[in-house]
């Protein structure tokens, strides 16, 4: 059975706080479902960008925001939900098979991603119409 929705779920993160400021660790298989073998963050994004606009065929991510607040789209191809993130104890965990879109970004906005593989493009879906027979070769989300 695919991948839905609502598999990709908002995660919070311990946060250690302290006079000094806050502390917020990410372990793989600890605090998250797999190991973390690729980091990548955006960041000066202009006024009125968006990004993403694919899907993954294997590739689990945690997006967070370091700093700043976005929207994350969240599409199985059959429901969609829109996680809104502006704090960095919390991220959003995005399973295969959904397509994802990143807009909204505040000004000094900053996007931590932590990837499961390291990047392979084979593993992008980039065009929704493909994205959309990918989802339905994978089978209904009610099975
Ligand atoms: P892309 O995935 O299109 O960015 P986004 O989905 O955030 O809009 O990636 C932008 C460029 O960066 C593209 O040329 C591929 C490259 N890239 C890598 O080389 N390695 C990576 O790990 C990532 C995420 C992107």
């Amino acid at each position: 059975m695919k991948n839905s929705i609502y598999d990709c779920v908002m995660l919070p993160l311990r946060k250690i706080h302290n006079r000094a400021g806050n502390i917020t660790i990410i372990e793989g298989q600890r605090n998250i479902p797999f190991d973390v073998r690729r980091i990548y963050y955006l960041y000066d994004i202009p006024g009125g960008e968006a990004r993403g606009g694919h899907a993954h065929r294997d590739l689990c991510q945690l997006i967070i925001a370091a700093s700043g607040s976005f929207n994350v789209l969240l599409d199985d191809g059959e429901n969609k939900k829109i996680a809104t993130l502006n704090r960095p104890d919390y991220g959003v965990m995005v399973v295969p098979g959904i397509w994802r879109e990143l807009f909204e970004f505040s000004s000094g906005a900053i996007c931590l991603v932590l990837a499961s593989q390291k990047y392979d493009e084979r593993d992008y879906i980039r065009n929704y119409d493909q994205f959309v027979s990918f989802s339905r070769e994978h089978g209904s989300i009610t099975g």
